[in-house]
C-alpha cells in the first residue's frame, strides 16, 4: 500500500546536492530511474526534473523493514529517501552531475507503485510518437522534455520581464471573439444561447492589440494561444503560442530595435547565444531573388543567379522558351557535386518536381573542365561557357537549372538549395543566423478566388511611396510589414497598421469587401479609428517555434506539453471527439450524418 507524506519534508532535489553536502541527512522524493539488487546492497538511480542521484540501500543502515521495501522497488516507482550524503563508494559516474556522491538511505517510503511502462523513459527515445503522445503523461517524464518545457518557461519570463521593463502593458485578450483574418480557416464555437450563431477561436489577438492602441495602452502585450484551422507541418499547430505586442507612435525602426534587443537578451539569457545587432535586414525582394524563399536560410550560400538573358536565345528550347513567355531561368551551383551519382540527380529532379518543376536541367563541371549535360547538345560551346562562368562554375560543381514562371522557379530552387544543403549537412544547429526580411508585397493574387488577398492581414500599412499604385497597380504595392527569419524559419511577423480609415476603406475595396461587408466584419475597428487613433504597429513571435530553435528540436511538438498530432487530434485524451445528443439539441445543432458525431 502506498505509504502518505506525513512528517516528511523534501530538502533537495536530487541534482542540488553535490559534494559540498557530504555528510547532511536529507530528504529527497522523486522515482525510480533503475533499481539493482547486489546481495544485501541495492542501488536505486532516483530521478526528478532536476536529474539523477543514486541511493544506496543496506539493511544495517536502513532497518530491515525499509530494506525489505526497498527490495521491491520498480522502474517508476515513487519513493521518499532520508539519507547522508557521501562520496560516491565506487567509481565516480561522470556522466551524472551528482556522480561523485550517493545517498546512504536511513529510510525509505513507496509513495506509490507503477506498472511496468509501455516504454522506458529515457533521454532521446526510440519509441515511436504515436505511442508517445498517447502516453503523453509518461514522455513528459523524460529529461529531454522536461528540459525544453523548463526553457520554455524560463524564456517566457524574461521575455516579460523585458517588455515590462520597456514599458509594455500585459493585457489579455478574449478567446471566445469574432473572426480574425490571418489567412487560416477559423475554428468555431457555437452558441447555445443564440442557436446558429457561432464565436470564431481568434488566429491572433490582431484587431483586439489595435483597439488597445485606440484606448491609449499605448504598449500592449500579451503571451497568447492562437487558433489556426490549417495544414499543420513539422513547425505548426492548430492551437499554438504567440508573443504577441503592439506599439503606439512607432514606424518600422523602432519596432525592430525593439524587438531586436528583446531578441539578444533572450538568446543570451537562455542559450548564452551573443546575438550581434542591428540583426541584416533585406527586402522580400532581394531574398527572392537571392534564395528562393521569403525566409532565407543564411546559414550556406548556394544563392540563386538569374541566367535568363544568357540563355534567352540559345538553342534550347525548354529554357528559350520561357524566357520568351515571360518566365526565367535560374540556377544554383551545388559546389563540388559535380560527381553526383545518377540516381541522387534523379532524386532531386524527383524533389524539384515536388514543387512543380516540369524538369531539372542540370550541367557537371568535370574536373579537367570538360561538361556533363541534360542540355550541352542544344547549346552552343560559348554559351555553355558563359552560363558556366556566370554561374561561376568550377571544375568539380554541379549547376541546377530550373526554366518557368518566376513563382515556380523560386519555390522550386529555394527548396531545392535546402534539400541539398540538409543532404551535404551544412545546416550547423549551432549558428543562429537572424535576419529581418522587409517591404513584402501588400497583396497577392489568389486565383482561386480571383481577386487580391492581403498578404499579411488587411490592416497593413502600404509604403508611403506606393500607396498611390493602390487603384492603378495593386499587386505592385509594397507594405510595411516585415518577418523576422532564424536559420530559414519565420520566428515572427508584422506591420505598421493603416490608422487612416480613408486608406483602410480603400484596402477593404482593393480585397473586393463592400462598404457593408467590411463594416459587418470589422464594424467595431473601423468605428474606434473614428474617435481618435494614434499611428501604431507591432508584431508577434511564434513562441512555440522560437522554443524549437532554441533547443536545437526539429519539430514543434518537443516543445509543447500536450500538442496535436499532425492531423489535428490528441491522442492522449482522443480529441476531437463525439459529444451526447443532448449537447448538441441544446445548440440547435444537427448532424448531417447522424450516425457519425453522436456519442451512444
Ligand atoms: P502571423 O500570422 O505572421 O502574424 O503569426 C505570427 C507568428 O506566429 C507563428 N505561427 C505559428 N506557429 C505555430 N503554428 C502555427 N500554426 C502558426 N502560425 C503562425 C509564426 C508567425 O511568424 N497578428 C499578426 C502579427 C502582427 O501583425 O502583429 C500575426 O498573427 O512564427
Ligand atoms: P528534355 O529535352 O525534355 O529531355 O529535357 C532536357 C533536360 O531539361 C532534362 O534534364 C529535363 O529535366 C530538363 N528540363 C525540362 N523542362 C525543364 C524546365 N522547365 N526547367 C528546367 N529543366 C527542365
Amino acid at each position: 500500500m502506498a505509504e502518505s507524506m506525513k512528517g516528511l519534508h523534501r530538502t533537495h532535489r536530487c541534482t542540488e546536492l553535490s559534494n559540498r553536502n557530504i555528510g547532511e541527512t536529507v530528504t529527497v522524493m522523486g522515482w525510480v530511474q533503475k533499481s539493482r539488487n547486489k546481495g544485501g546492497i541495492i542501488f536505486v538511480d532516483l530521478r526528478d526534473r532536476s536529474g539523477i542521484i543514486q541511493i544506496i540501500f543496506e539493511e544495517k543502515d536502513v532497518g530491515s523493514a525499509d530494506f525489505e521495501k526497498a527490495e521491491q522497488l520498480r522502474s517508476e516507482y515513487v519513493i521518499a529517501v532520508v539519507g547522508r550524503v557521501e562520496a560516491r563508494s565506487g567509481a565516480v559516474n561522470q556522466a551524472l552531475v551528482t556522480g561523485d556522491i550517493e545517498i546512504r538511505a536511513t529510510g525509505l517510503r513507496i509513495l506509490s507503485e507503477a506498472e511496468v511502462p509501455p516504454f522506458p523513459i529515457e533521454e532521446d527515445s526510440k519509441t515511436k510518437e504515436d505511442l508517445r503522445l498517447k502516453y503523453r503523461f509518461l514522455d513528459l517524464r523524460r529529461p529531454d522534455l522536461q528540459r525544453n518545457l523548463m526553457l520554455r518557461s524560463k524564456a517566457a519570463n524574461i521575455v516579460r520581464q523585458f517588455l515590462i521593463e520597456e514599458g509594455f502593458i500585459e493585457i489579455e485578450t478574449p478567446v471566445l471573439t469574432k473572426s480574425t483574418p490571418e489567412g487560416a480557416r477559423d475554428y468555431l464555437v457555437p452558441s447555445r444561447i443564440y442557436p446558429g450563431k457561432f464565436y470564431a477561436l481568434p488566429q491572433s489577438p490582431q484587431l483586439f492589440k489595435q483597439l488597445l492602441m485606440c484606448a491609449g495602452y499605448d504598449r500592449y502585450f500579451q503571451i497568447v494561444k492562437c487558433f489556426r484551422d490549417e495544414d499543420l507541418r513539422a513547425d505548426r499547430q492548430p492551437e499554438f503560442t504567440q508573443i504577441d505586442m503592439e506599439l503606439s507612435f512607432v514606424d518600422v525602426d523602432d519596432v525592430i530595435s525593439v524587438n531586436e534587443r528583446l531578441i539578444q537578451r533572450l538568446f543570451k539569457e537562455t542559450a548564452g547565444i551573443d546575438v550581434k545587432l542591428p540583426i541584416p535586414r533585406m527586402t522580400y525582394k532581394e531574398a527572392m531573388e537571392r534564395y528562393g524563399s521569403d525566409k532565407p536560410d543564411i546559414r550556406f550560400g548556394m544563392e540563386l543567379k538569374n541566367v535568363s538573358d544568357i540563355v534567352k536565345n540559345c538553342g534550347f528550347g525548354v529554357f528559350a522558351s520561357v524566357v520568351e513567355s515571360g518566365g526565367s531561368v535560374r540556377g544554383i551551383n551545388a559546389k563540388g557535386q559535380a560527381e553526383m551519382p545518377r540516381k541522387k540527380l534523379d532524386a532531386l529532379t524527383d524533389f524539384a518536381k515536388g514543387f512543380g518543376a516540369k524538369g531539372l536541367a542540370y550541367l557537371a563541371v568535370n574536373p579537367d573542365g570538360t561538361y556533363k549535360s541534360s542540355f550541352a547538345k542544344f547549346m552552343t560551346e560559348e554559351e555553355l561557357d558563359v552560363l558556366v562562368k556566370t554561374m561561376d562554375g568550377k571544375p568539380g560543381d554541379l549547376l541546377l537549372f530550373a526554366a518557368d514562371k518566376d513563382e515556380v522557379v523560386f519555390d522550386v530552387l529555394g527548396n531545392l538549395r535546402l534539400e541539398l544543403a540538409r543532404n551535404l549537412g551544412l545546416l550547423d544547429k549551432d549558428d543562429y543566423k537572424f535576419l529581418w526580411v522587409t517591404e513584402f508585397p501588400l497583396l497577392e493574387f489568389s486565383e482561386e478566388e480571383n481577386r487580391y488577398v492581403a498578404k499579411h492581414h488587411p490592416f497593413t500599412m502600404p509604403m508611403d511611396e506606393d500607396i498611390h499604385m493602390l487603384d492603378t497597380d495593386p499587386g505592385k504595392v509594397r507594405a510595411k510589414a516585415y518577418d523576422i527569419v532564424l536559420n530559414g524559419t519565420e520566428i515572427g511577423g508584422g506591420s505598421v497598421r493603416i490608422h487612416q480609415s480613408e486608406v483602410q476603406e480603400k484596402m477593404f475595396e482593393v480585397l473586393g469587401f463592400t462598404k457593408e461587408d467590411a463594416y459587418e466584419r470589422f464594424g467595431f475597428l473601423l468605428n474606434a479609428f473614428k474617435y481618435g487613433v494614434p499611428p501604431h504597429a507591432g508584431l508577434a513571435y511564434g513562441f512555440d517555434r522560437l522554443i524549437m530553435l532554441i533547443a536545437k528540436e526539429d519539430n514543434i511538438r518537443d516543445v509543447i506539453a500536450f500538442p496535436k498530432t499532425k492531423d489535428a487530434s490528441c491522442l492522449m485524451t482522443d480529441a476531437p471527439n463525439v459529444v451526447d445528443k443532448k449537447q448538441l439539441d441544446e445548440l440547435g445543432i444537427q448532424l448531417k450524418n447522424q450516425q457519425r458525431g453522436l456519442r451512444k
